[in-house]
């Protein structure tokens, strides 16, 4: 396999991991969060959603994370912006990235954003051309590439039409979701092999949820496929709460164990990142979904115990 020496890992815990949790997580949590996830070595942070607050409750103090949060240089903090509205928010917040998201079924686009896929690529139009005049980088990710809580199959045709209309809007990179985690390794392969026609790899990226525990085998795939930018949230955390059933994120904590046992940098603490894991999933009361993370703390948990 030709692997890359690095990847490039954007972490989206405190955006897609927070989401959609039904409880309210506080300002203070949020911040804390991010605050230790940067401390673990990331760079890229999703750390939020310029969303309307009726539909994702949980995000409604996007403005007040962005404000709190420490900008160590080399950072880009990412939001995510539905329309001109959301960028302003962002742009006020001194986002680095905003994230245009679109899907590869009408059904879905409806159900998410309240529109049709044209009609949100037209949205888009005025956030890309906010983001290149106020020097913003913009990214796009396509929804439900794998597969769709409402349509079922989605053919790969419309993944890659979708995804070089993001293309023609000048995005700095495309991500290409599976958004309930339905996807499984060949098909990975199949999809980005397709989109690669349209999108040069270096500005291609993969979001996969693990609903069906495939997600750390679809990475794999991904590598195999040429892509060496990867979406991750801590603990495994998140879902959308318009694709319900929908499980977390491949845990950063997996994707980290995984790369650097294949020699691959990342740029991040293990450690750090496991600590931080298990601290978010203690406060949300439950166990952490990252087995790498949660077999380490074990073992942390068995030698503080043996020198006791
Ligand atoms: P709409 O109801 O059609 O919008 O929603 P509207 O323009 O008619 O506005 C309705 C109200 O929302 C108005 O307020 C607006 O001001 C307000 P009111 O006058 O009723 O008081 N509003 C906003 N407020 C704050 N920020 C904004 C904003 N825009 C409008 N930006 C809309 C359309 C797109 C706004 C809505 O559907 C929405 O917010 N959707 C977001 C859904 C979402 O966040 N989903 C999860 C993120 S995507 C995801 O998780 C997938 C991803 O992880 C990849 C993957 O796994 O697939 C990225
Ligand atoms: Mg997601």
């Amino acid at each position: 396999m030709n692997l890359p020496d690095r990847v490039f890992i954007t972490e989206v815990g405190p955006r897609d991991g927070l989401q959609n949790e039904k409880q309210p997580v506080s300002t203070d949590v949020k911040v804390e969060l991010c605050e230790r996830l940067l401390a673990a070595g990331v760079r890229q942070l999703e750390a939020t959603s310029f969303v309307s607050p009726k539909w994702v409750p949980q995000m409604a103090d996007a403005a007040e994370v962005m404000a709190r949060l420490p900008r160590p240089a080399g950072v880009t903090l990412s939001v995510l912006t539905p329309n001109m509205k959301g960028f302003e928010a962002a742009l006020a917040a001194g986002a680095g990235e905003v994230v245009i998201f679109a899907a590869a079924s009408e059904a879905f686009s409806m159900r998410n954003i309240n529109c049709s896929i044209a009609e949100s690529v037209e949205r888009f139009r005025p956030v890309a051309q906010a983001a290149r005049e106020h020097r913003l980088r913009l990214r796009a990710a396509v929804s439900v590439a794998f597969g769709c809580p409402y349509q079922g199959e989605v053919p790969v045709a419309s993944v890659v039409d979708v995804a070089a209309r993001m293309r023609d809007l000048g995005c700095d990179e495309i991500g290409i979701a599976d958004t309930i985690g339905v996807g499984t390794a060949a098909q990975v392969g199949r999809v980005f092999e397709a989109v690669a026609r349209e999108v040069p790899l270096g500005q291609l990226s993969a979001h996969f949820h693990d609903t069906y525990g495939q997600a750390v085998a679809n990475v794999v795939a991904g590598l195999q496929a040429g892509i060496f930018r990867f979406d991750s949230s801590i603990a495994g955390l998140g879902g959308c709460p318009y694709a319900k059933g929908a499980t977390g994120n491949v845990a950063t904590e997996d994707v980290v164990y995984l790369m650097h046992g294949l020699g691959i940098e990342t740029g991040l603490d293990l450690d750090a990142l496991v600590e931080t894991g298990q601290w978010i999933s203690r406060l949300l009361g439950r166990a952490s979904a990252s087995r790498a993370g949660n077999a380490i703390a074990a073992r942390r948990r068995a030698k503080a115990e043996e020198a006791a």
